[in-house]
């Protein structure tokens, strides 16, 4: 019988979603433009970006909670631009935990499936699940005022999952939590989404958050996604200098690249030449920046004392030093600007005031042309 119907659906995971060409305008303002974006079956992707960049906007899209100016979302190959929330298959989890105040811990993840009329054997299966997913049996006739915060976001993540919805979407949901907390129960997100196999779009300004819990993230700035790529990648190899500093410190440099070779381009900066990391090759004159992280740099106190495998970069003076527990962090500026390096505590901890010179290992820092 099968085989005269079309294929059934690739079989394991589900879940796929495509944003296509999304604008979103409100009152006038444009919040996301032509916005393009493709979510794997399966995988946890994080858009990742600055307070109004439009994260919650481009989440609210694909609920189909807000409407918008043109595009389309897609779900397993379906387009859903036009089908209401109800009927996507989602689970949502917010900040606010909005559990139901008067119910159960039980009774608040199988509200859902009450309402889809799941009853007896199955609702109980579902739910005895779902509590030993969460870890919360031991909390199950709890009411939500008797739990701590993340425990409340447990519930909200049972409840958003008992539905096995497709697709998981999250905005900053452990966004009213202390840090530690944050980081407990994101490594908890994670393995809940890993084990029921749940494609999870998660929303945060928190770039650690975003890199403990992604298989893939998108830096979002002012209503556009600069950057999709897995956190490693997206860190080590920004694509713009708003990536750069988004993610993390990083040293630029005003360079001209001068030449090429098999494994990487070198610039001129100053007095010193560098070789970059090999990226899509620039042409000879181009002005650019380096741009080095505090991690790849090291100090001398001249350039016969550069380490090997290090290239001197600038000459600079000390201008702060502090112990940071695991680093010192140490702040220097030169006649072109202030720079960042992270040294092992370990280390000395340098003198205010000390000229020293900069190098950064070779061919790591990355080039960034200037626009
Ligand atoms: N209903 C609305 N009417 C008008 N403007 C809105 C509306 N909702 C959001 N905006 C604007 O759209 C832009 C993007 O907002 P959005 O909530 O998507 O940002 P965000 O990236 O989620 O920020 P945050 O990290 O602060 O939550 C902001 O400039 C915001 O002021
Ligand atoms: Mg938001």
């Amino acid at each position: 019988m099968s085989s005269t119907h079309a294929p059934a659906p690739s079989a394991g995971k589900r879940g796929e979603v495509i944003v296509d060409q999304i604008t979103c305008d409100f009152s006038g303002t444009r919040v996301l433009h032509e916005t393009d974006l493709m979510v794997q079956a399966g995988e946890f992707f994080t858009l990742l970006g600055p307070s109004g960049s439009g994260k919650t906007t481009l989440l609210r899209i694909i609920a189909g909670l807000i409407d918008f100016t043109s595009g389309s979302v897609a779900i397993d190959g379906s387009d859903v631009t036009h089908l209401p929330t109800q009927q996507r298959d989602l689970g949502f989890v917010f900040q606010n935990y909005a559990l139901f105040p008067h119910l159960t811990v039980a009774q608040n993840i199988a509200f859902g499936l009450k309402i889809r009329k799941v009853r007896g054997a199955a609702l109980t299966k579902r739910l005895d699940e779902m509590l030993e997913l969460t870890e919360l049996g031991s909390l199950r006739d709890r009411h939500p005022a008797q739990l701590s915060g993340g425990q409340q976001q447990r519930v909200a993540l049972g409840r958003a999952l008992a539905q096995r919805p497709r697709v998981l979407l999250l905005d900053e949901p452990l966004g009213a939590l202390d840090r530690r907390l944050r980081q407990d129960l994101g490594s908890e997100i994670r393995r809940i989404q890993q084990e029921s196999e749940t494609t999870a779009i998660y929303v945060t300004h928190d770039q650690e958050e975003a890199y403990i819990l992604s298989d893939r993230m998108g830096v979002m700035e002012a209503g556009y996604i600069r950057q999709v790529g897995a956190p490693r990648e997206v860190y080590s190899a920004p694509n713009s200098d708003f990536v750069a500093n988004f993610l993390g410190e990083t040293n630029s440099f005003a360079a001209e690249v001068v030449g090429h070779d098999r494994d990487g381009t070198t610039v001129r900066t100053g007095e010193f030449a560098v070789t970059a990391a090999a990226g899509s090759p620039l042409l000879i004159g181009t002005a650019c920046t380096l741009s080095a992280r505090p991690e790849q740099i090291r100090l001398s106190a001249s350039v016969e004392t550069v380490p090997a495998g290090y290239e001197s970069v600038a000459r600079v003076t000390v201008t702060d030093a502090r112990f940071f527990g695991q680093t010192i962090r140490v702040r220097l500026a030169d006649e072109r600007g202030s720079y960042l390096v992270d040294l092992d505590s370990a280390e000395a901890i340098p003198t205010i005031g000390t000229p020293v010179v900069m190098s950064v290992r070779a061919r790591s820092a990355v080039l960034i042309p200037t626009h």
